[in-house]
C-alpha cells in the first residue's frame, strides 16, 4: 500500500534542503532559497547554531568543575533519581510545577502557540519550532513547517511491506517500530556518515532525518491503526490539514474536536526532559552516533514499558475493567475498595505516580480542562474524576509512594475513547508519534552541540560495599 502525496511546485521550492538525486552517490543538500530565511526552520536553526556552540564552550571552560551534588549510594541503587547527569535543552521539569518547554508552561504554550483555529489548541509544528528554536512561531512559520512536513511525508514501499510480515495481532508498538526501523534505510545521517562527512556538519543530514522521520510518522502509526482495527482500510492523507488534524484525518476520525483533542494530545507528549526513559534512550543511543531512525526506534522500545508510555493503554484498561466489574455509577467507597484490590494483588495503580513529578501533573489538567469543556457528561470522564478525589489519599496511606497524584496516562484515554479510538493497546503509538518531536529536537542540538558518547560509570554491590566500609572507617 503506497500512500501518494503530490508534492505542490510550490512545496517543491520551498526554502529548504533537498536531497539532490544519484551525484555519483555522494549526498547533498542544496538551499534553495526561493521564501523568505524567516520561513525557513532550517535557516533559523543555522544562524543559532554557532552561539549556542560558543554558549557550551564557554560554560566548560570557566565552569567545568563546579560541583552540582553529592551522589549516594541510594541513587545508585534506586535508578539515578535526583542525580543530574544530562544536558537537555529543550525542555525542564520542576518536580511541583510541571514541564516547561523551552521556558514556557503548558497553559503558555496553549496561549501563545499557533493554533490550527482561532482560539484552538497549539499546532504540535509551533512546539516543534519552539523546541528547536527557543522562539515561539509566528502561525506564518508555523504553517510553513506544516508545508515542509507535507512534502517530505511520502514513505517508501517496503515500510509497508515490512509490517505486513508481522502478525495482525503483534501489538500496535512493536508494528510501530517495526516501521520506523524499516524507515532507517533512507537515512541521510547514515549515507553522509559512510561518505566520511566532517564533524561540524553533523547536524545537517541528522535534521533531514529528524524532519522527514516526524512527517512520516502520522502515515505509518495510521498504517498500523488501520491495518490491525479497519481491516486494512488507509485513508489517504488531506493535504489541506495540519500535522495533527491530518493524523486525525488519516486515523479515521474527521470530528473537529478529535482534531483538536490530537493537537493537544501530540502537544502536550512531545517532551519532559531528558532523563525519562525513552528521552534518555534515544539520546543515549544517538551518543553512539547511531541515525535518528535507530534512536528513535530504541526510545520507541522504551516507551512500550508499562512503567512509561504503555501506562495509557493500562489506566484505559483499567477504568474499563472497574465498569465492567462495579458499573459506571460506582460509588466512592466502592472505588477505593477496588483501589484496594489492585494494590493488594501486587500491582500499582495506572497513571498515578511519577519519577520526579510531586503535584498533579499540568498535562493531567490540561487535559481535564478540555474535558470539562467538551465531554463534561461523559461517564468515564466521571470515572476519572472521583479516581482524582479517592486515589492519592491512598496511595498516601501506603507511605512509600513519592507522588500520589495522577500524571499525563490517567486522563488521555477517556478523551480518545469518548471520540471513537477505543482501541487501548493503540495509545503508546499515539504517544510515540508525539514524542519524536521532543527526542528528535534535541537529538539535532546533540550534533549541532557535539555533545560526546554517553558513558557512566557503573559498580558493583561489593565496590559498594568496600567503599561504604573505608568511607565509615
Ligand atoms: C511512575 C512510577 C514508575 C514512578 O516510580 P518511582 O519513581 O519508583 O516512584 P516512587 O519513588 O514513588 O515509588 C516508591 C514506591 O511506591 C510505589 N508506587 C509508586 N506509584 C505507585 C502507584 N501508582 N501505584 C502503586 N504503587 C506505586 C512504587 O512501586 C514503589 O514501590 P516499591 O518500593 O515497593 O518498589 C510509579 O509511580 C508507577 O509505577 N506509577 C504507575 C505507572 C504509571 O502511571 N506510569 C506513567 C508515568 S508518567
Amino acid at each position: 500500500m503506497v500512500f501518494f502525496r503530490s508534492v505542490s511546485l510550490l512545496s517543491k521550492l520551498r526554502s529548504r534542503a533537498v536531497r539532490q538525486p544519484n551525484l555519483s552517490n555522494s549526498v547533498r543538500w542544496l538551499q534553495i532559497q526561493t521564501s523568505s530565511p524567516d520561513l525557513d526552520l532550517r535557516s533559523q536553526l543555522k544562524d543559532l547554531i554557532p552561539e549556542q556552540q560558543d554558549r557550551l564552550k564557554k560554560l566548560k571552560s570557566e565552569h567545568g568543575k563546579v560541583h552540582l551534588g553529592n551522589i549516594t549510594v541510594d541513587m545508585v541503587l534506586g535508578g539515578m533519581r535526583g542525580m543530574t547527569g544530562l544536558l537537555w535543552e529543550t525542555s525542564l521539569l520542576d518536580p511541583d510545577e510541571g514541564i516547561r518547554f523551552r521556558g514556557l508552561s503548558i497553559p503558555e504554550c496553549q496561549k501563545l502557540l499557533p493554533s490550527a483555529k482561532p482560539s484552538g489548541e497549539p499546532m504540535p509544528e509551533g512546539l516543534l519550532w519552539l523546541l528547536l528554536t527557543g522562539k515561539v512561531p509566528t502561525k506564518e512559520q508555523a504553517d510553513s513547517l506544516t508545508q515542509e512536513l507535507r512534502s517530505r511525508a511520502t514513505i517508501p514501499d517496503h515500510v509497508f511491506k515490512t509490517i505486513e510480515a508481522l502478525p495482525v495481532a503483534a501489538h500496535p508498538m512493536t508494528q510501530f517500530a517495526t516501521g520506523v526501523m524499516a524507515l532507517q534505510v533512507q537515512s541521510e545521517f547514515q549515507k553522509a556518515y559512510e561518505k566520511g562527512i566532517h564533524k561540524s556538519k553533523f547536524w545537517e543530514p541528522t535534521y533531514e532525518d529528524s524532519l522527514n522521520l516526524i512527517a512520516q510518522l502520522p502515515t505509518v502509526a495510521s498504517y498500523v491503526y488501520r491495518r490491525i482495527y479497519k481491516n486494512g482500510q488507509t485513508i489517504p492523507t488531506d493535504d489541506s490539514l495540519d500535522y495533527g488534524g491530518n493524523f486525525a484525518h488519516m486515523l479515521g476520525f474527521d470530528n473537529p474536536e478529535m482534531k483538536e483533542l490530537m493537537r493537544l494530545y501530540v502537544t502536550i507528549h512531545t517532551d519532559h526532559e531528558g532523563g525519562n526513559v525513552s528521552a534518555h534512550t534515544g539520546h543515549l543511543v544517538a551518543s553512539a552516533l547511531s541515525d535518528p531512525y535507530l534512536s528513535f526506534a530504541a526510545a520507541l522500545n522504551g516507551l512500550a514499558g508499562p512503567l512509561h508510555g504503555l501506562a495509557n493503554q493500562e489506566v484505559l484498561l483499567w477504568i474499563k475493567s472497574v465498569v465492567e466489574e462495579c458499573g459506571e455509577n460506582i460509588t466512592k467507597e466502592h472505588l477505593k475498595d477496588y483501589v484496594w484490590k489492585t494494590l493488594n494483588s501486587g500491582k500499582v495503580v495506572p497513571g498515578f505516580g511519577h519519577g520526579v513529578l510531586r503535584k498533579t501533573d499540568p498535562r493531567y489538567t490540561c487535559q481535564r480542562e478540555f474535558a470539562l469543556k467538551h465531554l463534561p457528561n461523559d461517564p468515564l470522564f466521571q470515572l476519572v474524576s472521583k479516581l482524582y478525589e479517592v486515589v492519592p489519599p491512598i496511595l498516601l496511606e501506603l507511605g512509600k509512594v513519592k507522588n500520589p497524584w495522577p500524571n499525563v496516562d490517567a486522563h488521555s484515554g477517556v478523551l480518545l475513547n469518548h471520540y471513537g479510538l477505543t482501541e487501548a493497546r493503540y495509545y503508546t503509538v499515539l504517544f510515540g508519534v508525539s514524542r519524536a518531536i521532543g527526542i528528535c529536537s534535541q537529538l539535532i542540538w546533540d550534533r549541532a552541540l557535539g555533545l560526546p558518547l554517553e558513558r557512566p560509570k557503573s559498580v558493583t554491590m561489593e565496590w559498594l560495599e568496600n567503599y561504604c566500609k573505608k568511607a565509615a572507617a
